[in-house]
């Protein structure tokens, strides 16, 4: 799908394969999914920026490179925070906002109830961190969130996203890329992903 990068490096797939197992118990889910979110952040970044600067190395002055932008994550609770930790090993100058968001069952509606983010997000990198792309109700109430904070350059790092879901973010967000390890099926009546891996949240906290 357009503007969708499904990363298939082999670690990945397999790391997706192990998530995915009903078997897998939160404390070995949140490691795995602690060393995909690297995997997925190395491609996702891949597109950063970079401005030239000079480097005294102890032998000579040398023309290196420094992200052109400063960078933002702003993982979606709960699930986003499941990838934060192995994200900051990488970009550890990172500010961190968060954006609460919870499904109502009934409507698959997304609720808010807390946001912190900068103000004004015009000069960062934004990485919008939400592991399970589903009807996309909740990507785009964040991505309208980040909008209002007037980010303009912004990804979606996702784990695992539905074509429902993929197509409504694009819909109402269409510039913003999409970095997926597995772009699924389809959703079942209740708004799961399938085959997906459940309720990302309660795999990785066990409730
Ligand atoms: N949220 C999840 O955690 N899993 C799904 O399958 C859909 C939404």
């Amino acid at each position: 799908m357009k503007g969708v990068t499904v990363i298939t490096h082999p670690l990945v797939r397999h790391n997706l394969t192990r998530l995915r197992d009903r078997h897998t118990q939160p404390q070995e889910f949140r490691r795995v999914l602690s060393e995909i979110a690297v995997l997925l952040l190395y491609e996702a970044t891949r597109s950063f920026g970079v401005r030239r600067r000079t480097v005294a190395t102890p032998l000579q002055r040398s023309t290196g490179y420094q992200l052109q932008r400063e960078v933002v994550l702003v993982p979606v609770l709960r699930a986003g925070l499941g990838m934060l930790d192995a994200i900051l090993q990488l970009l550890p100058n990172a500010r961190v906002g968060f954006i609460g968001l919870k499904r109502e069952e009934s409507t698959l509606r997304a609720n808010f109830y807390h946001q912190s983010l900068p103000r004004d997000l015009r000069r960062f990198e934004v990485i919008l961190i939400e592991p399970m792309l589903a009807t996309g109700g909740s990507a785009v109430a964040a991505l309208d969130l980040l909008a209002t904070a007037r980010a303009r350059h912004v990804r979606l790092l996702n784990l695992v996203a539905a074509p429902e879901g993929v197509r409504c973010v694009h819909a109402r967000h269409p510039g913003v890329p999409i970095f997926t390890a597995a772009l699924d099926q389809r959703l079942n009546a209740k708004g799961y992903i399938l085959p997906g891996l459940g309720d990302a949240g309660d795999r990785l906290f066990g409730v």
